[in-house]
């Protein structure tokens, strides 16, 4: 009996080779996870980069060309494109027809309801509680606390519209941003 409990202890090739596999895929699996984000520091973004952004898409998910964009839309327009982690957000036409310098996360800062734009009253006027925000987006009735989220717009070489994370001073309310 004891033979076999004793015998029992040591492990056989084969549990032994399931074993080092095992510690080995652990070690690896941990000192590449370590790695991975100096080896990301040192891959410059890819070609033709969106400088940390994403391309915005319309409703079918195709990108959105700026000129193709423009000739659809007129000054003032407001409306919704797939922005960061896929958040509608409001591409903004200036009074002079160009895509302004800045988009809208649509997202109520309440409960999170889509917060749709009242051409009318010239404001985006949250349909679940009644907040309202102004034409830029800033909160002017609650309950929404806060402003909408701004992001960043820029335009690719090849006429593509980006949005990136707004870090940037809020130019509604002079703080900080609170989306950071
Ligand atoms: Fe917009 Fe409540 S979710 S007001």
């Amino acid at each position: 009996m004891a033979q076999v409990s004793g015998m029992s202890d040591v492990p056989d090739m084969g549990r032994r080779q399931f074993m080092n596999l095992l510690t080995f895929g652990t070690i690896t699996g941990t000192a590449l996870g370590a790695l991975y984000p100096v080896v990301k520091y040192f891959i410059p973004p890819s070609s033709g980069g969106t400088g940390g952004g994403v391309v915005a898409k319309d409703a079918l998910g195709n990108d959105i060309k700026v000129s193709d964009y423009l000739s659809k839309h007129i000054a003032g327009d407001r409306s919704l494109a797939q922005g960061i982690k896929g958040d509608p957000t409001y591409i903004i036409i200036t009074d002079d027809h160009q895509i302004a310098n800045y988009g809208l996360n649509a997202v109520c800062t309440h409960l999170g309801c889509v917060v749709p734009w009242n051409v009318s009253e010239n404001k985006f006027i949250c349909p679940c509680h009644g907040s309202q925000y102004d034409s830029t987006g800033k909160v002017v009735r609650g309950p929404a606390p806060l402003s909408l989220a701004l992001v960043n717009t820029s335009i690719t070489e090849d006429d593509k519209l980006v949005f990136s994370v707004w870090t940037d001073t809020d130019f509604r309310t002079g703080k900080e941003p609170w989306w950071t």
